[in-house]
């Protein structure tokens, strides 16, 4: 009985506690403190971008030190990996966006955050050119800033390979609205289908969906998919939904080659059981309104009737990663992104760091790698700062020292401070960035998910429903805030007891 009322204590003890801590730290974020001011002493970092490098590098940099403005034609951050779920209505838009400002706000110094497209870089008079690209526009709506130090983190937009139809007719899954895009006719072509009177060759083509590209984003766009099929529309479309078919195409031998063959081979019988044909070794070569032109593996030309397609043929630099490019063009030769030094310094240019997907390194263009770029990068402003510090601290010692009247006993101990400022200064070094790998996961449909996880000096692969509990944990504790977890856990619940939403906006 003194165990249990002991039990009894210590769980109302951690209750009260856990909710005290809930309101404490909710209330924190709601109600910001005050913040230091603008500082014209201090050097000025402007960011282009607020994806994964440039918000995890704001988390991170010390904003006593610099002063930090932040440039995206977006005012928000977006967590990509649950990109895909908000295309077919598991999570809403909402959860996965954290507006650039909450995070800015909660730093010691004032953030400026201008929503505006960075239009040019001019990396000799360190100046960069923006505009504000949206519907409504001020007097002002075009404008530049310089800077001090420039962090380039403008990622990728999608590689059309300029396949006719491409563009104009198919959806992607890179940005917000890409995912409303999709959704949207996705629904469009399920209720055309039910049209009254509609033939069954139209029903077909209009059920019909395809996808592009077997890397990640096609795989798990093609297990959302399938998962709206089986849990919703089976229920609500029960005529229609068998019919529903999902090809996914693409041109290599195999799907996901970034992982490793077991759960290449696991990926393909799950989706093998889920209905969804895999076409490898065929390549896309037009997408028309009503079909998309398929090169088989026998080189034949098939034009397939479809409703939709998906588009996730990988990355390609922007317009303007390209421009800055072309400043240099003796050194930034690799078309794949811009090239960088070891401690992402962009190559040929002063001042200019670059992170990543609009770099070309030996990584993979993944947030993994440019959330911990971003992180490298803070801590290497920081670094500088205390080197800056260090050299004026010593600048000023050294021209005491010329000065005439100080006696010796002066002379000696300045002497000893110009030394132990000398060797604080060369002990301020700035590691070159190194990358951790800590593992692929991949979402696949039916409540499975892939991981490939580095383990000792091997990696350990793994799958099936264990790792999509796993794969949800890793997401819900990588999301940025206490607001975005509570908001993607509750819509989770929410699919899971009442399913997802078929109304179309
Ligand atoms: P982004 O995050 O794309 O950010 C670029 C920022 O620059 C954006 O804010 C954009 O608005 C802004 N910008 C664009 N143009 C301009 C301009 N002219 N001026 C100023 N700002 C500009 N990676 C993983 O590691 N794990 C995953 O599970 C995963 N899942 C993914 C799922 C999907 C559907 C997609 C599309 C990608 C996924 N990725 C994943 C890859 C990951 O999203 C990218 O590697 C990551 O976003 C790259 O970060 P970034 O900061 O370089 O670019
Ligand atoms: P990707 O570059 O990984 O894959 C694109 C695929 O499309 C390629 O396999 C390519 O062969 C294929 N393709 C291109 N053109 C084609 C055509 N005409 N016909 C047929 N197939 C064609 O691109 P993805 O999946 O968008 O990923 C981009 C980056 O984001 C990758 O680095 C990836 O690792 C990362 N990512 C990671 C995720 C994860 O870890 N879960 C999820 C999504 C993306």
């Amino acid at each position: 009985r003194t165990f249990l009322r002991f039990l009894g204590g210590a769980t109302v003890i951690s209750l009260v506690g856990g909710v005290g801590a809930f309101i404490y730290v909710t209330q924190r974020e709601r109600h910001p403190g005050s913040q230091l001011a603008y500082d014209p002493e201090k050097k000025t970092v402007v960011v282009l971008g607020s994806g994964w490098g440039a918000t995890s590098l704001l988390k991170t940099i010390d904003t006593t030190e610099y002063n930090v403005v932040v440039i995206s034609p977006k005012n928000y951050f977006l967590f990509t990996p649950l990109l895909p779920s908000v295309a077919v209505g598991t999570l809403s838009p909402k959860s996965i966006m954290q507006p650039t400002r909450y995070l800015a706000r909660h730093k010691t110094r004032a953030v400026t955050v201008i929503e505006a497209e960075a239009t040019e870089v001019d990396p000799v008079n360190k100046v960069v050119t923006f505009e504000d690209d949206t519907e409504i526009k001020g007097n002002m709506s075009h404008t530049t800033i310089s800077y001090d130090y420039l962090v380039y983190a403008v990622g990728a937009e999608v590689q059309t390979f300029g396949i006719p139809g491409v563009q104009e007719k198919a959806c992607f899954m890179k940005e917000l609205n890409d995912a409303e895009v999709m959704q949207r006719r996705f629904k469009d072509c399920i209720e055309s289908a039910a049209f009254p009177g509609q033939d069954d060759t139209e029903i077909d083509r209009l059920l019909h969906i395809f996808v592009v590209g077997g890397g990640p984003t096609g795989i798990e766009v093609s297990g959302e998919i399938h998962d709206f099929l089986e849990d919703d529309l089976k229920a609500w479309y029960p005529e229609l939904a068998g019919r529903i078919r999902i090809s996914l195409v693409e041109a290599l031998p195999s799907v996901l080659p970034m992982f490793s063959k077991q759960l290449i081979d696991y990926t393909e019988s799950t989706f093998k059981e889920s209905k969804i044909d895999i076409l490898t070794k065929t390549m896309v070569k037009e997408v028309k309104d009503k079909s998309i032109t398929l090169q088989m593996p026998d080189k034949s030309i098939q034009d397939v009737p479809c409703g939709m397609v998906v588009w996730a043929g990988g990355n390609k630099g922007r317009k303007i990663t390209q421009d800055l490019m072309a400043k240099f063009p003796s050194v930034q030769t690799n078309r794949r992104g811009l090239i960088v030094d070891d401690h992402l310094r962009m190559a040929g240019a002063n001042d200019i760091f670059a992170i990543g997907d609009c770099t070309s390194t030996a990584y993979a263009p993944t947030a993994q790698v440019a959330s911990q770029q971003g992180a490298y990068l803070a801590r290497v402003f920081a670094q500088m700062a205390k080197k800056n510090k260090l050299e004026d601290k010593l600048t000023k010692l050294e021209q005491s020292g010329t000065t005439a009247g100080a006696d010796a006993v002066e002379q000696s101990s300045l002497k000893s401070e110009i030394e132990t400022t000398k060797k604080s200064l060369a002990n301020v070094k700035i590691r070159p960035f190194h990358y951790s790998h800590q593992g692929s996961l991949a979402y696949i449909g039916s409540d499975k998910a892939i991981a490939d996880l580095p383990f000792a000096n091997g990696n350990i692969a793994s799958a099936g429903v264990a790792t999509f509990l796993f794969w949800r944990s890793a997401y819900l504790s990588t999301l940025f805030s206490l607001r975005n977890r509570t908001l993607v856990a509750n819509d989770w619940l929410i699919t899971k007891i009442f399913g997802r939403d078929l109304s179309r906006d």
